[in-house]
């Protein structure tokens, strides 16, 4: 398969002070796979790129297109090479089919430090999937992998993330924070969750 390789392992790190190692093949939990993003997967992906209910809260290409997301896919393997982001395609097994998506960015390897965003297809949503996904990549890098604190960005106008962040563990560390997009959108509640802390609920 060209583009990204099924199972991948390397160290992200930014300016090689520090190395922040990551390997993984899979992420299975009762209902969903977490897999890298494959080349086949860019219809897919530029269908949620177009879904305005993703593009309200998410920044996606313009065009919205099958290149733009072939070219996006291409990029994922050195994205994580680099420590730029690590990013993986939510499935359900076991027809296959790419219903959402998991990323981690701005990686810190000097605070072990990283956000996470997600977003599930619209005919997905409403059954936990997202919750689900987003524990399994928060279980895994902070139980395993090299992260000490994931911290989350929702608008408060989302209140279905920020039901998905508690699910997966995460707590409110702040009131809120400007978005950085422009003075008039909505405030952003900031979720965090940390190796030590292991919440439920
Ligand atoms: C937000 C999103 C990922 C949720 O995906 P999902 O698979 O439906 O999420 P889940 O089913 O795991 O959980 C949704 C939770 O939100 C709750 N919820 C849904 N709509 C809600 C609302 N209007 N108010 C409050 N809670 C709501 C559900 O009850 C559920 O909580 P529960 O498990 O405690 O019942 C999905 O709607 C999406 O992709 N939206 C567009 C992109 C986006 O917003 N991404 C996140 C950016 S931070």
């Amino acid at each position: 398969m060209p583009g990204v390789r099924e199972g991948w392992s390397g160290a992200a790190g930014a300016g090689g002070t520090a190395r922040m190692v990551f390997d993984v093949r899979r992420l299975a939990g009762p209902t969903t796979l977490l897999r890298p993003w494959r080349a086949a997967d860019a219809p897919v992906l530029a269908g949620a790129w177009r879904d305005p209910a993703i593009r309200e809260r998410l920044d996606v290409p313009e065009p919205a297109d099958e290149a733009a997301a072939a070219r996006w896919i291409s990029q994922r393997e050195l994205a994580w090479a680099e420590g730029r982001s690590v990013d993986l395609a939510v499935t359900d097994p076991p027809s296959g089919e790419v219903i959402g998506e998991v990323g981690l960015s701005r990686l810190d390897p000097v605070r072990r430090a990283a956000l996470i965003g997600w977003w599930i297809a619209e005919g997905w949503r409403g059954r936990r999937r997202a919750s689900e996904a987003v524990r399994l990549v928060l279980d895994w890098v902070l139980a395993d992998g090299p992260l000490d604190a994931v911290m989350a960005e929702i608008d408060s106008e989302n209140p279905a993330s920020a039901a998905v962040a508690r699910r997966a563990g995460m707590r409110r560390v702040d009131a809120s924070r400007r978005a950085a997009h422009g003075p008039g959108d909505a405030p952003r509640l900031v979720f965090a969750r940390t190796r030590i802390s292991e919440g439920s609920g």
